[in-house]
């Protein structure tokens, strides 16, 4: 199967993820029109789509109706990554989760199921199965989110699913895991570390730093996204990772370890409330579907240590006035 579709609204794509994914879609597939829409919110950047021509740039809420409704007059399939997506931040303002991420969610579905698109595919999280103590998640366990930001994420998925058995919206959901690279804000573990190490920061783990993740190199996590796109009968859900697990810890021994910076510049800080500690995903549904990822974690953070390295006029600027607020009221010290 190769689905057919000329017109994207891509929502979200000044962040991260969705930056990274529209500058692979225009290079394999030109001949789709790409409508980005964000809000611009401290995690939405434009700089982050430099050296991408060929789309359409619109600065918008996904909340906001009547502007979505009009886009989606436009276009015939729509990518979602717009959201609220910092967990620790979600501990502080939950409103703003439940805002973009559920209700962002809905006026999305509601705008595809009028426009009768060929598709919406929602960038969902790993994180909706809530913490894994044993075994691999598969997509059809139950969601059991334990935080506001993936209690928000399933919110929104299950606002979705019921689109698509109320009204036949041909849905697709994947659900990632920690992704990492080049234009990630400096608030994700990854990039906290390796930018605090450059300046000789302490580079802060949550508890003992033993909390499990699957890391997954942004360009992986983007092909798998273009796949399920492209690919995926309506209706799917895919887990979206690389089986591996890694503690905080051992990350941050490999950041110091690449940059050759000493290990004492550790630091153990008071824990996340709620702090989920391990996911693990079962990958056998993408792995069918073609999809395999390319990149190790090795390699991965090589290849993120030396963009940040080489990128400093990108994330400095980021690490100023609000973020040290945030970072102040965030960290805190352990009480053993
Ligand atoms: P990000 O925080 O870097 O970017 C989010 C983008 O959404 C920003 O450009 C922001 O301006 C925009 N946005 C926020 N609220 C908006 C609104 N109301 N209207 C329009 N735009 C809005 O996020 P990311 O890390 O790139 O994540 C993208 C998506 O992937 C999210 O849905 C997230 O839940 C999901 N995801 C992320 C990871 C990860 O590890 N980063 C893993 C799995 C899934
Ligand atoms: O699993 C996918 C999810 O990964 C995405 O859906 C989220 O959008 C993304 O934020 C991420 O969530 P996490 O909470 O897993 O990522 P974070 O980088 O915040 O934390 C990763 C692990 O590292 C977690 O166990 C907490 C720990 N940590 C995090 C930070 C920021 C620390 O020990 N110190 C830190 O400073």
């Amino acid at each position: 199967m190769s689905r057919s579709f000329r017109r994207l609204l891509v929502a979200g794509a000044a962040g991260f993820i969705g930056s990274n994914f529209v500058r692979l879609l225009r290079r394999t597939h030109p001949e789709i029109e790409v409508t980005v829409l964000d809000k611009l919110t401290y995690a939405g950047n434009r700089d982050n789509l430099a050296g991408v021509d060929g789309y359409r740039f619109v600065e918008g809420d996904v909340c906001d109706a009547s502007l979505v409704d009009r886009l989606a007059a436009e276009c015939d399939a729509i990518v979602n990554f717009a959201a609220e997506t910092h967990v620790d931040r979600s501990l502080m303002d939950p409103y703003a989760f439940i805002e973009t991420d559920v209700r962002g969610t809905a006026v999305l579905c509601e705008a595809a199921r009028k426009h009768q698109h060929e598709v919406l595919l929602l960038v969902s999280t790993d994180e909706v199965y809530g913490e894994v103590r044993e075994g691999r998640s598969r997509e059809t366990d139950p969601l059991r989110p334990r935080s506001p930001y993936s209690a928000s994420k399933a919110g929104g998925e299950h606002i979705a699913w019921a689109y698509a058995e109320s009204f036949g919206l041909p849905l697709l959901v994947t659900r990632g895991s920690n992704t990492y690279g080049p234009h990630q804000y400096p608030e994700k573990l990854i990039p906290v570390l390796i930018t605090n190490a450059i300046d000789d920061m302490r580079l802060p783990l949550y508890n003992d730093g033993s909390a499990v993740r699957d890391f997954l190199f942004v360009e992986d996590h983007c092909l798998a996204i273009e796949r399920v796109l492209l690919e995926a009968p309506a209706g799917g859900v895919y887990n979206v990772g690389t089986a591996a697990e890694t503690t905080g810890l051992q990350v941050a021994e490999a950041v110091l370890d690449i940059m050759g910076k000493p290990r004492g510049l550790i630091e153990f800080v008071a824990d996340r409330p709620g702090h989920d500690y391990r996911y693990a995903l079962d990958i056998s549904r993408i792995t069918a579907l073609g999809w395999e990822p390319r990149v190790t974690f090795a390699e991965g953070l090589e290849t993120t240590v030396r963009w940040y390295r080489d990128h400093q006029d990108w994330w400095r600027p980021l690490k100023s006035g609000e973020y040290w607020d945030y970072y102040r009221r965030n960290y805190r010290p352990l009480v053993r």
